[in-house]
């Protein structure tokens, strides 16, 4: 879709004009001063900018007595040169929150998107009080909401939508700003989606051999990045006996790629903050095998890597002035006759030993090498992303990201980038007890607890034994918000969200 931003009104251009209505509380008149009874307060209908013609035309219409721009109400009326005016109710606009700017901007994108090709929203009256952050929730809503995975059907879903304007009668002085929020959504939600396509797509084609070449593709593109890719080899010379012991099984080489961006402009003292991801591109649990229905869906298992790709994607595109590294420990855990059985005990890349009591707690193995590989380059923030535990969704559901931190500081600025996100983000906690329960008798820790309590805790627990002292670390558990977010109208309803990726980038601008 075609999204630009037009300064006036030229109502005759398009097809459809939307325009915004809101309903105000007011002191209702009592008629009768006589009667003691209080009157209750109404519901009036208030609007900004209506064009007479559209004005003259509500007025005619009997049911417009009772249309009070209440959240979700609609009506449309046809214009004299045929064109179709759709009045889309707000509700209280001084109870409008940004989310809600973002849902109903999703709502009215859905309800538009399959009828009409060319389309104007007067976007004046939706904007709140900081109307470029209004703004860039409207256009995050639209990008996110138009985006589809359909490149397996073989009927395309091509919405009839293709040129959409936001129009404003804001003075022409605020183009250049308004501009630049639309860009800079544009490059986000680019980022935002491109994450979503490589979570969807299928195992079969979505390997750990055709995954780094995507990336690296892409990469290339990027400016001031340089991509080093570890293969089988490398991983062996580096001796991440975990994530090899991950990918026994696999038909496929594991690969670790390794991208670093530094902006000429990060000052000497900027943060160095490294994103390691999650990136199994399918998790079967090994010999600890899933059951079948738990088992389907875990192409998204490399959900995390793909969000933390994203993130980089973003910044490189943006040429935001920081420093930046990103880890993808990217395998797939199957089985064969060469997988890791149970009991095994392997040699992680730090020199301590890990006994594999359980397969499927696969993630973590990687993570801890990669992690401790990311130490080298001495960070001073590392930040994990990982599709870790099915416990997070009984924890906390399926709507909320889990957080666990070894640093009070670095959980709360990501508590705050989440709320300036508007993505539900709670921070868990990391206890010795927990870590104590994963040391073992005959290695020196076991990859699961004795007790599958707390069993997201003890896997950022697991994770934490490979950061190195004195560097920062958080654990985000995407477990549960890494898909089908059906609760939020500008995320498919099953398949990728893309969720965590803003408010990663609000965190890394502002660290
Ligand atoms: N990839 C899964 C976690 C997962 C489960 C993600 C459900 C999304 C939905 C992870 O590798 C896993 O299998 N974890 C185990 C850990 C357990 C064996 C300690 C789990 O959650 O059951
Ligand atoms: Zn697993
Ligand atoms: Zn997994």
């Amino acid at each position: 879709m075609d999204l630009t931003l037009g300064f006036g009104l030229n109502e005759s251009a398009t097809e459809l004009v939307v325009y915004s209505a809101h309903n105000k509380t007011v002191e209702a008149k009592n008629k009768s001063t006589s009667k003691k009874t209080e009157a209750k307060p109404e519901k009036v209908l208030s609007h900004g900018h209506w064009p007479k013609e559209l004005q003259e035309k509500f007025n005619k219409l009997k049911i417009a007595k009772d249309f009070k721009g209440e959240a979700g109400e609609t009506l449309s009326l046809t214009m004299e040169n045929g064109s179709v005016a759709l009045i889309w109710g707000l509700g209280d606009k001084s109870k409008m929150t940004r989310e809600g700017l973002r849902k109903t901007t999703a709502n009215l994108y859905k309800a538009i998107s399959g009828k009409y090709a060319e389309a104007t929203i007067f976007v004046d009256g939706f904007l709140g009080k900081d109307k470029e952050e209004s703004l860039k929730a409207m256009t995050e809503a639209l990008l996110l909401t138009e985006y589809v995975f359909d490149r397996h059907l073989s009927v395309k879903k091509t919405p009839k939508l293709q040129k959409l304007t936001l129009a404003t009668e804001e003075k022409k002085t605020a183009a250049k700003k308004w501009e630049a929020v639309i860009n800079e959504t544009q490059v986000v939600c680019k980022a935002i989606n491109f994450a979503r396509d490589l979570i969807n797509e299928s195992p079969n084609y979505l390997n750990s051999e055709t995954y780094p070449k995507e990336v690296e593709k892409d990469a290339k593109k990027l400016k001031h990045t340089k991509i080093k890719i570890l293969g089988r080899k490398e991983i062996q010379k580096e001796k991440m006996g975990m994530f090899l012991a991950v990918n026994a099984a696999s038909h496929y080489d594991p690969h670790l790629v390794h991208l670093t961006y530094s902006h000429p402009k990060a000052g000497k003292n900027a943060k160095h903050i490294a994103l390691v991801g999650k990136g199994l591109t399918f998790d079967t649990g090994g010999y600890s095998l899933k059951p079948g229905p738990s088992m389907m869906n875990m192409k998204f298992d490399m959900a995390g890597s793909a969000v933390v790709y994203a993130v980089f994607k973003a910044v490189a595109e943006l040429e935001l002035p920081i420093k930046l590294s990103c880890f993808l420990g990217i395998t797939d855990n199957t089985i064969s006759n060469h997988g890791t059985v149970p009991d095994s005990i392997v040699t992680a890349r730090n020199g301590k030993t890990v006994k594999i009591l359980n397969t499927d707690a696969e993630g973590r193995l990687v993570l801890g090498d990669v992690v401790d590989y990311a130490c080298d380059y001495k960070p001073d923030v590392i930040i994990d992303v990982a599709t870790l535990t099915g416990a997070i969704l009984v924890a906390l559901g399926s709507e909320v990201c889990g957080l666990f931190s070894n640093d009070d500081k670095l959980a709360h600025e990501l508590l705050k980038s989440a709320k300036n996100s508007d993505e539900y983000m709670w921070h868990m906690p990391i206890i010795d007890e927990h870590k104590n329960d994963l040391k073992a008798i005959m290695a020196d820790y076991k990859n699961i607890g004795s007790s599958p309590n707390g069993g997201s805790a003890k896997g950022a627990a697991f994770i934490q034994y490979f950061v190195r002292d004195g560097i920062s670390w958080a654990h985000l558990d995407i477990a549960g918000i890494g898909d089908s977010q059906a609760h939020l109208p500008y995320c498919p309803t099953k398949g990728a969200s893309g969720l965590v990726i803003r408010t990663l980038l609000d965190y890394v601008r502002k660290a």
